[in-house]
């Protein structure tokens, strides 16, 4: 039979398998972002088109073409969640209660991007930002979390790329430089990129058509555009780096496609990934907060994206099997037993029983199937003398148990084995 529906292009359903390996990574990321003090922020799907277009800047590609708007409103599906993190601290004025702040968020993303591998129209983000320092030792900070959340997650191949823009009034300079030269290989340029030369120059650097890039790559990019306080941060912040062993390239033709950055930007980059071959990135925006109408305030952040870690996740993941299976030898008994697997629910057991009318071997093939580490079996000799049967399925072994000692003896037997129950199969591999 045809399905009548199909999932949105762009969307991914993440199998049981898929979704087990999703929270494991939040799980890990999370952990790793509570260890630096970073705190969890959840915050709503839907944002002002406005808050983006200011946010990002209205020559993006993402506020250009790839908004999800709601229609008939100003409202679009959230693209990021910078813009929409400093919209909170604004409007809740978190300046007031400390001039420091570290968040972090893990949720969905929309962007209405054509999809290919590992580019989708709703994807995940972990994030971070940092909001109310500009020290480079908070820089450094940002760049050790991203790599130690995906050392902790198990992607040890991966290349850091780092820049800086320098402080607002070096990134006009940068523009007008940008500009004067781009302007003189103009009939090199795609004809976007053409317009975006007059726009915002800044977005023909990111071009990824080969035209444009030959062009980029001729210019010679170099830091004439930085002024001395710039430069001396930067050289510090790779000193930093450098103390820290962590390997870095650095790449002037770095600039990032969100219009808010100022000094350091950085992208994590895997070759694994091919074409679309960032794992995540990030970088400074000093001004964003006082230009969506807070104080002014420099701020820092990050996002990884899910769907690309996973992608370069090769170990395998199991699912969980259960602790107990509750089997019953006559459906008239079933009262008793749905009775006890509640109780062992209770006690936090993994339990389950069937719910098909099943015969005592369809019962226990289920059971099997379901990686239950023992079977209780409900019978009615045994239930006459307060009893069940329990059954080890690992060595076969079974025996008699009273019913009011059962969560006890279950809770201490498969303490034990609780982190190695697991079921028998693996997730197939991408
Ligand atoms: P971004 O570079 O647009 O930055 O996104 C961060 C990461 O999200 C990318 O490196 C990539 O791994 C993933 N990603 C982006 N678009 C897609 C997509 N269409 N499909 C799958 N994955 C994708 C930001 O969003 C900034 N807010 C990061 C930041 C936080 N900067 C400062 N603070």
């Amino acid at each position: 039979m045809k399905a009548r529906f199909a999932s949105v292009r762009g969307t991914s359903d993440f199998n049981t398998l898929e979704s087990l390996r999703f929270s494991e990574l939040v799980s890990k990321a999370r952990s790793a972002l509570e260890t630096f003090g970073y705190q969890e922020l959840i915050l709503p799907l839907l944002e002002e088109s406005e808050l983006f277009a200011k946010g990002i800047g209205s020559t993006s590609d993402i506020v250009e073409r790839q908004m999800f708007k709601i229609e008939g409103k100003d409202i679009v599906l959230r693209p990021e969640g910078t813009a929409q993190v400093i919209r909170y601290y604004i409007q809740y004025a978190l300046n007031k209660q400390s001039d420091f702040h570290k968040f972090f968020y893990i949720g969905p993303m929309f962007r209405g991007e054509r999809p290919q591998k590992g580019r989708l129209r709703q994807f995940h983000h972990v994030g971070a930002e940092a909001i109310g320092s500009d020290s480079i030792y908070l820089d450094g900070e940002m760049i050790v979390l991203a790599l130690d959340i995906l050392d902790k997650i198990g992607i040890g191949s991966r290349e850091l790329k780092i820049n800086t823009l320098g402080c607002s009034h070096d990134k006009v300079a940068f523009g007008k430089y940008l500009a004067g030269a781009l302007e003189s290989k103009k009939n090199e340029l795609c004809q976007d990129c053409i317009r975006r030369l007059s726009k915002n120059p800044f977005r023909v650097i990111d071009c990824k058509k080969s035209q444009c890039k030959k062009v980029v790559a001729s210019l010679g990019i170099g830091d004439s555009h930085l002024c001395k306080g710039c430069k001396d941060d930067f050289k510090r912040l790779l000193s930093l780096l450098d103390n820290l062993g962590i390997s870095y390239t650095h790449v002037p033709q770095l600039v990032r496609g969100l219009d808010y950055y100022t000094n350091v930007v950085f992208e994590i980059t895997s070759e694994s990934l091919g074409a679309k071959d960032a794992i995540g990135a990030g970088g400074r925006y000093n001004n964003l907060v006082k230009f969506l109408g807070g104080p002014d305030i420099p701020a820092i952040g990050f996002a990884l994206g899910i769907e690309r870690i996973l992608l370069l996740l090769k170990q395998k993941t199991q699912v969980k099997g259960l602790d107990v299976f509750v089997a019953v030898t006559d459906e008239v008994l079933e009262k008793n037993s749905f009775k006890i697997v509640n109780e062992l629910r209770k006690s936090g057991l993994r339990s389950d029983c069937d719910y098909r009318g099943k015969s005592l071997k369809g019962q226990m093939r289920v059971a099997q199937k379901r990686g239950a580490r023992f079977v209780i079996i409900v019978g009615d000799e045994e239930l006459s003398k307060g009893e069940v049967v329990v059954k080890n399925m690992e060595t076969s072994e079974q025996g008699s148990v009273k019913i009011e000692k059962l969560n006890e003896v279950l809770l201490e037997n498969c303490k034990a084995y609780r982190e190695d129950t697991c079921l028998g199969h693996t997730h197939a591999e991408n």
